[in-house]
């Protein structure tokens, strides 16, 4: 403890009080104990939050089995003798349940280590130098809000029956025959993907004109092909009236008067902040449609609060958490890191195809840069790898004409693990020609972003210029 005011409870006053055990919290949490500061951390539910427990860790186990499943449909198309029986839903919770018990004890294990001092319960804001867990109150210097998000849902939408959110799919002990998924936005889309591939019949519902609508349209295309070619019905530009969950099925019917009948209704339409009642306005923190603005140091405008994580408005992912919670852990300690860089965090949706993009969207790019920019799109029938896993899909790059590549952009089977390379590219503001002499494993999908590069650099190899 390197501060307590007198007259408080010294035991009870810390560095920092975190309040949320997610991704954002405990990375700051984490971080903070690294470099010396004491640290109290508040969680009301399990330390690791959504993405641990009800987010990214078990969505990609259940779609690391949804992989399975079409190994085993697909297997002659690679000579291979052997059929899928089908989905034992008990085996595939218990495979993604031991993944998550397993990061869960080593989470708590470095939690612990780290002598953070882990708190269960409530808490709430009390001041902006307190947070309060029943009869507990934590005194901090400074206090960093944390809370996340939680699945969103529309007017006259309730969960139960046939009615589900991500977090209720999660834990489904049967594969549903017909499966309604309201909204193609990333979560939409990841599992009518798995739900596909474990048998069901799947539509997907979404208001506007295209799936993952953030992404840039030549993806999007693309998805909508390789779905419509996995027999994923996808209804664009179809808005959600009501839904009514009946004796046999529940019963969508859209703003056209069109009517779909399913057996479970998957609603995915986005996720909201969980900031209410936690006594952050009465603190004077200023709340914004429920979100927490913050300056590009992850300031609330209360000196001493800051906030991380999905509750500040921008990409909610786990890993712009984690790095927003080490950056308020260093900022604190005295360091003065770089704030993070919004721009260059790597979105990755993880549907089959995957998609990965860094950096702007090629209609992004033309409002900021006018017609300065140009594009290329380097196709995976060329690239040998994706050949061997039978995908299809291609990398894109968005460039600034004669200047730095600025997005990456790609879509195909495990391109997810092309992230790494994007990210250097568009965050290092690389030039084709810088990329291009770099010599790229062959044959690996990596591959592919060099080849990309190479076209764009005016010396093509197994692509056109
Ligand atoms: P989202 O914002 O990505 O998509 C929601 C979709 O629902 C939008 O396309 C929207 O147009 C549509 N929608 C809204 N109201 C509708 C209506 N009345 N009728 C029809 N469609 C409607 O939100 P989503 O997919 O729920 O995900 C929430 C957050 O979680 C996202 O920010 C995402 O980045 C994050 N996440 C990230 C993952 C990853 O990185 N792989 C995985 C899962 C979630």
């Amino acid at each position: 403890m390197t501060s307590a005011d007198p007259g408080t409870d010294q035991t009870d006053t810390f560095d920092i009080v975190v309040l949320g055990g997610g991704s954002g919290g405990y990375a700051c949490a984490l971080r903070a104990t690294e470099l010396g500061l004491s640290v109290a951390l508040v969680e009301q539910g399990k330390l690791g939050g959504t993405c641990l427990h009800q987010g990214c860790i078990p969505t990609k186990a259940l779609l690391h089995a949804a992989e399975v499943a079409d190994a085993a449909r697909e297997s002659a198309k690679f000579g291979v003798k052997a059929s899928l029986d089908g989905i034992d839903m008990p085996g595939v919770h218990s495979y993604k349940d031991g993944v998550i018990s397993r990061l869960y004890k080593g989470l708590q294990g470095l939690i612990s280590a780290h002598k953070v001092e882990y708190v269960e319960g409530t808490g709430r804001l009390s001041s902006p130098t307190t947070v309060t867990v029943g009869d507990r109150v934590l005194t901090g210097r400074h206090v960093v809000l944390a809370t996340g998000s939680t699945p969103r849902l529309l007017p006259g939408l309730e969960v139960g029956g046939r009615i589900a959110t991500s977090a209720q799919a999660l834990t489904l002990d049967h594969v549903p025959e017909r499966v309604v998924v309201l909204g193609g936005g990333v979560i939409g889309v990841e599992f009518a993907s798995v739900y596909k591939s474990f048998g069901a019949e799947v539509t997907v519902v979404e208001a506007l004109p295209r799936l993952v609508a953030s992404e840039d349209e030549a993806v999007s295309k693309a998805l909508e092909r390789a779905f419509k070619k996995r027999k994923i019905t996808v209804r664009t530009g179809a808005r959600f009236a009501s839904a009514t969950d009946g004796a046999d099925a529940v019963t969508i019917t859209l703003e056209s008067g069109d009517t779909i009948d399913a057996d479970l209704l998957l609603v995915a339409v986005g996720r909201g902040p969980v900031t209410a009642d936690l006594g952050y306005e009465e603190a004077g923190v200023t709340l914004e449609r429920g979100f927490v603005p913050t300056d590009e140091r992850c300031r609330t405008g209360i000196p001493g609060v800051y906030a991380v994580g999905d509750i500040v408005p921008g990409l909610q992912l786990a890993h712009r958490g984690f790095a927003q919670g080490i950056f308020v852990a260093e900022d604190i300690a005295g360091l003065a890191p770089a704030p993070v860089d919004e721009q260059t965090i790597p979105r990755v949706t993880y549907c089959e195809p995957e998609i990965t993009a860094v950096g702007m969207t090629e209609a992004r790019a033309r409002e900021e840069y006018g017609d300065d920019v140009s594009t290329y799109e380097y196709n995976l029938g060329g690239n040998g790898k994706s050949q061997i896993l039978q995908t299809q899909g291609f990398v894109k790059l968005v460039r600034r004409t004669d200047g730095p590549v600025v997005g990456v952009h790609m879509i195909g089977a495990r391109m997810s693990e092309q992230a790494g390379e994007a990210q250097l590219i568009v965050g290092w503001e690389a030039l084709p020609d810088d990329v291009a002499p770099l010599v790229h494993a062959h044959p690996t999908q990596n591959e592919a972003l060099g080849e990309a590069h190479l076209a764009l650099a005016g010396k093509p190899l197994h692509a056109h210029s």
